[in-house]
């Protein structure tokens, strides 16, 4: 059966490759990934299928969060290349039929950027009101908030003699998304970026751009910051001023998104976003009542079951959701929840690749994920690059916390452990750089890299192609609907998803044990081998018409 989508929800039947640039491909021997370094594997990504390529932060940025913080949103930053580098890229993009999307993160500048520079140079600078300053309290910080990032959200500028917000690092102020003149300035800006060609944006933390304003509201990390007051009404606007009636893919990052936001983000009518990014499920091996998201708990298949339940059927009548279980943020999943053993490696992968991009959403493919990349497996804190990391870990020994918890904690869950760089072959640094890698590159990639799975047609990539095409080609993987199936199990996550009568049931291991199904299955196989009985990290798909 054929799909018919249109101009206005094409992405429903896409699938979008993330590419975290600083660690894709070197072109120029600088250890860091480069624009034209992802230009030059533009075949690979048509040939494994994707639709759409999302690049995070390649703007000038003294990349302090690795590009998440930007200085200026209209120029590349050398480290990566040249605006023409980057209508290359677009062009050539466009000339394999895929389309580009832009990382937008306009909730905070770089402190370097010259907003910033203007807004702190004086209490009467024009652009003073663009960011959010607060004066002391009683000779301290206005409130007690802590940042994403350790310390507090509030950085004193001895210039100026006042606090300045910063939800994330303090050279990440906060823009003041209520001055009108911010939000026109974010809009002419994203305006310029799609005269170049881009086709959307993925919005960094958008939900954070309204805040409350008296900093009430929840006392989790993002409590006071999240879902504000007048978030519909910004994204609205932008979506006037810039989106509407362009046929472009907008997906907005929303920590602490719930099912009811999400389906007031997404729904169509309202117009404001295509879909959201939302981390319930991935936050289900940290414990709630902790300290973040550090306190690790242990990873349930029956909670991840149940969590992404209740998101299916929140969003089947109205809404759409991001599908995803990688991406910069977060550890690799065959390392985290599957099992990167010699063994399981594949299957794992596989299994967790099946169940994911089959469910109804937008899947998200990370660099690398395509062909099983496993976490860092880092041993020394020296390793690792990220200030999230580095920052938990320096303040970490006040809080009591051993540094095996530290070395295990950022083992496990440290956003580094994705940001290693890509395999491509088995030559020196894995084929990414010929110079010294900004990171180490994974010891593995003798044995786990594309070149070996492109010639491989059992390996994960070759999964990934096929998990791709049935979402190009299968109504009922974009439109069905969704029921899980055994959601007590332990082990199993199945699930049917029905259309016009035919349905396709995905059933997957997520386990090392051997797992008798505890029903029967109709239809047959069109992925993987129909069972009975299944191996560890064994998956199959069945149809029946
Ligand atoms: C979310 C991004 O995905 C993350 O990498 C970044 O550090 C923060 N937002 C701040 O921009």
């Amino acid at each position: 059966m054929s799909i018919t989508l249109g101009k206005d929800d094409w992405w429903k039947g896409a699938v979008v490759y993330q590419i975290y640039p600083r660690s894709f491909a070197d072109s120029n021997g600088d250890g860091i990934g480069d624009i034209p370094g992802i230009t030059s594997k533009l075949d690979y990504l048509a040939d494994l299928g994707v639709d759409v390529l999302w690049l995070s932060p390649v703007y000038k940025s003294p990349q302090d969060d690795n590009g998440y913080d930007i200085s200026d949103y209209q120029d590349i930053d050398p480290l990566f290349g040249t605006l023409d580098d980057m209508r290359h890229l677009i062009n050539e993009t466009h000339a394999r039929g895929m389309k580009l999307v832009m990382d937008l993160v306009v909730n905070h500048t770089s402190d370097e950027h010259p907003w910033f520079v203007e807004s702190s140079s004086s209490l009467d600078n024009p652009k003073r009101d663009w960011y959010i300053w607060r004066d002391a309290v009683d000779g301290r910080e206005p409130t007690d908030h802590q940042a994403a990032f350790s310390g507090s959200v509030w950085q004193w500028n001895e210039n100026t003699q006042q606090y300045f917000l910063h939800i994330f690092s303090k050279k990440q102020p906060d823009l003041n998304w209520e001055n009108p003149e911010v939000r026109a300035a974010v809009y002419s800006m994203m305006n310029w970026w799609l005269e170049q060609g881009v086709d959307g944006f993925r919005m960094d933390v958008i939900n954070l751009i309204s805040k409350h304003q008296d900093f009430s509201a929840g006392d989790d990390l993002f409590g006071p910051w999240m879902n504000g007051p007048r978030i519909h009404e910004f994204l609205q606007e932008m979506n006037r001023e810039v989106l509407r009636d362009k046929g472009l893919i907008t997906v907005g990052e929303m920590p602490g998104c719930t099912v009811e936001l999400a389906q007031q983000y997404t729904a169509p009518e309202r117009h404001e976003l295509n879909m959201v990014f939302t981390f319930e499920h991935m936050d289900l091996d940290t414990n709630p009542e902790g300290y973040g998201k550090w306190d690790l708990v242990p990873f349930t298949v029956k909670a991840l079951k149940e969590n992404l339940n209740k998101w299916q059927k929140g969003l089947e009548q109205v809404g759409w959701n991001s599908l995803y279980w990688n991406n910069h943020d977060q550890p690799r999943i065959v390392s985290r929840w599957g099992n990167d053993s010699a063994e399981h490696r594949v299957n794992s992968a596989k299994a967790f690749g099946t169940v994911l991009h089959l469910m109804r959403g937008t899947p998200y493919v990370y660099q690398g994920e395509e062909f099983g990349m496993t976490s860092a497996h880092f041993t020394k804190l020296s390793q690792y690059r990220d200030l999230e990391t580095l920052n938990w870990a320096a303040e970490a020994p006040e809080m009591g916390i051993s540094e095996d918890y530290v070395l295990k904690a950022v083992g496990y869950k440290g956003r580094d452990n994705a940001r290693t760089p890509v395999q491509w072959d088995d030559s020196v640094n894995a084929g990414f750089t010929s110079g010294e890698p900004w990171i180490s590159v994974n010891t593995n990639y003798p044995e786990i890299n594309a070149a070996a799975a492109v010639a491989d047609a059992d390996s994960v990539f070759h999964h990934y192609q096929k998990l791709i095409a049935m979402r190009h080609g299968m109504d009922v993987v974009v439109n069905g609907s969704f029921d899980m199936l055994w959601i007590e199990h332990e082990q199993l996550f199945a699930y049917t998803r029905e259309l016009n009568g035919r349905i396709l049931t995905v059933v997957a291991n997520l386990s090392n044990d051997t797992v008798e199904l505890p029903g029967s299955v109709s239809g047959d196989a069109v992925l993987g081998v129909k069972a009975d009985v299944l191996a560890p990290w064994q998956a199959f798909v069945t149809l029946q018409n």
